[in-house]
């Protein structure tokens, strides 16, 4: 078994995929699970998937994303979307975790309360948690997919209107990535260096001035 760090340590960002890689929907399923389990704000559970397979469907978004060719050659590319009105859903996700045992009645009553009071108003907020959210959700589900054998890759380079429309995306889901998933094939790049740990770890006060990395201040 590979350990986490490991996994870590594998994953790259794909762009070079076998064309005749196959990822059955049941694995594709069983991933989207996993990802659920990622953390969310209230656990609004924003994240949402479209998993686009058919090689028709493929081609169609691989035009939308700027021609990339990743998205033809992948098994599969998931549309990962953050729900934008996921706040209203609070009393049916508090409601569950009444059902679960884990809150009392009081408590599931104040997390509505608060989902309300925190997202009601405040519509940019609600498109930043959406996006926070999803994104756990991504980064988890490459992980696992790695854990599984298979590569992935990011990606935010396509046009949004266009999206919407070909996959008929409601206004109120904010297109967050699209998440190549397949068999890698030779080319691809290793995983690329990061900056040097203390450029973006700083522990506050202690033995170093506050805002020690460069533009902190
Ligand atoms: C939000 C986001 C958007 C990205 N969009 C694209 C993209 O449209 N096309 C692409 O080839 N790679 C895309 N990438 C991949 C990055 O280029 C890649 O993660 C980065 O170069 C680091 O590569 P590594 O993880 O393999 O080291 C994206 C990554 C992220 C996190």
């Amino acid at each position: 078994m590979v350990s986490l760090t490991e996994l870590l340590q594998r994953r790259l960002s794909t762009v070079h995929y076998n064309p005749d890689g196959h990822v059955p929907d049941s694995l594709v399923r069983e991933l989207v699970e996993y990802a659920t389990l990622a953390p969310s704000s209230l656990n609004l559970q924003h994240w949402r998937f479209i998993a686009v397979t058919a090689t028709a469907d493929k081609q169609r978004l691989q035009a939308i994303a700027f021609n990339q060719a990743q998205v033809g050659d992948a098994a599969v590319t998931l549309i990962v979307l953050g729900d934008m009105q996921a706040h209203t859903r609070a009393p049916e996700i508090m409601h569950q975790t009444v059902q679960a045992g884990i809150f009392s009645p009081e408590t599931a009553a104040t997390w509505i309360a608060f989902a309300k009071q925190l997202y009601e108003e405040r519509p940019a907020f609600r498109r930043e948690e959406a996006i926070r959210s999803a994104s756990m959700a991504a980064m988890t589900l490459m992980l696992v997919a790695q854990a599984k054998g298979l590569a992935t890759g990011p990606m935010i380079g396509f046009d949004e209107p266009a999206l919407r429309q070909a996959f008929a995306i409601a206004d109120r889901y904010v297109p967050v990535l699209l998440l190549t998933i397949g068999q890698p094939r030779a080319g691809n790049w290793p995983r690329k260096p990061r900056l040097p740990i203390d450029e973006v770890l700083e522990f506050y006060g202690v033995g170093a001035p506050a805002g020690s990395f460069p533009q902190r201040n």
